[in-house]
């Protein structure tokens, strides 16, 4: 793993983080996360997004107001930005790899937030040289965390991410509906666990998983007129749930990973039937014995 600490201490140290100190990304923590950023890799369906960190000018931080981002994001001293060439699963895998570069850039210390907006013909675009087959689906701010911010979320996180939907609303066994309990789920309750406490936009949370056998069933529940409302197509906003599933399996497989467990992705859809039109198959974990 190309982390310093334990996957499951970053993910769990990881918040959206709004309001940074002023101070400019320290050499040494620049030139590492510029090297990883530079090598980031294939997503899980085999797209590659590129990645660059700059450092945030005055007209950065004021052409967010108006590319569809909501929060109000202070003092951010530089952003990761992202580009993803067209494939039908690209959006996973630009989540996927971002998420990726977010846990590294938590793990030298920074604060990170992701911000989903209309990108893709920007001046965030054009830092990173974006080509007219690319898309920019989100960027994210990066700087050092003003310390008020980290200990009203360290106290979140201690009641126990109190702003995500229960583990019985995410998580099923053989069947939507039927809740996994943490004993069927085994030692995977740790990597389903960090699924939960996965950012999403809007904290929507649209990932469900349905445990098979020795499948882990990965389903995306769209939340009605999310993405496709009138606000999101005038603002050509990506599809930024499809995102968020990228990053659930970034999180997912992480942590797998770090617990020993082999395994691999494959898009095999199981004959499960889907509580509504709003729900989607991605992709299916398939655990090895
Ligand atoms: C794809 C994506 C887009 C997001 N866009 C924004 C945004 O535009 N503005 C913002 O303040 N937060 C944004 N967020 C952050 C979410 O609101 C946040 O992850 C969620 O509320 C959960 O909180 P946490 O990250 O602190 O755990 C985004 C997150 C994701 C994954």
């Amino acid at each position: 793993m190309f982390y310093s600490k334990p996957v499951t201490e970053i993910m769990k140290m990881r918040f959206s983080c709004r309001t940074y100190t002023d101070k400019p990304i320290a050499e040494e923590d620049r030139e590492r996360l510029s090297a990883f950023l530079s090598v980031s890799g294939r997503g899980p369906f085999g797209g590659a997004a590129r990645f660059k960190l700059i450092a945030a000018t005055d007209e950065d931080r004021k052409a967010l107001k108006g590319l569809g981002t909501y929060g109000f994001i202070k003092g951010a001293s530089g952003f990761i930005v992202g580009a993803v060439g067209p494939s039908s699963k690209n959006l996973e895998d630009f989540g996927y790899t971002m998420e990726r570069a977010i846990l590294f850039a938590t793990d030298v210390g920074l604060g990170t937030c992701w911000l989903g907006g209309s990108f893709t013909r920007s001046s965030f675009a054009k830092k990173i040289s974006a080509t007219v087959e690319e898309l920019v689906p989100a960027v994210a701010s990066v700087g050092y965390i003003l310390p008020k911010e980290q200990s009203g979320v360290t106290i979140r996180q201690i009641v126990g991410g109190h702003n995500r939907k229960p583990p019985e609303n995410l998580f099923f066994r053989e069947t939507f509906g039927i809740p996994l309990s943490s004993d069927e789920a085994g030692p995977y309750a740790v990597s389903l666990e960090m699924v939960r406490i996965a950012p999403s936009a809007s904290n929507k949370q649209p990932w469900r998983i349905i445990k098979d056998r020795g499948s882990w069933n990965f389903y995306m529940q769209r939340t009605r007129g999310y993405g496709n409302s009138l606000s999101f197509r005038i603002l050509n906003i990506a599809d930024l749930q499809r995102v968020d599933m990228g990053i659930a399996m970034c999180h997912f497989e992480l942590t797998v990973r770090e617990l020993g467990l082999k395994g691999r992705w494959e898009i095999k859809e199981p004959k499960i039937e889907k509580p509504n039109a709003l729900c989607e198959y991605t992709i299916s974990w398939i655990g090895e014995v």
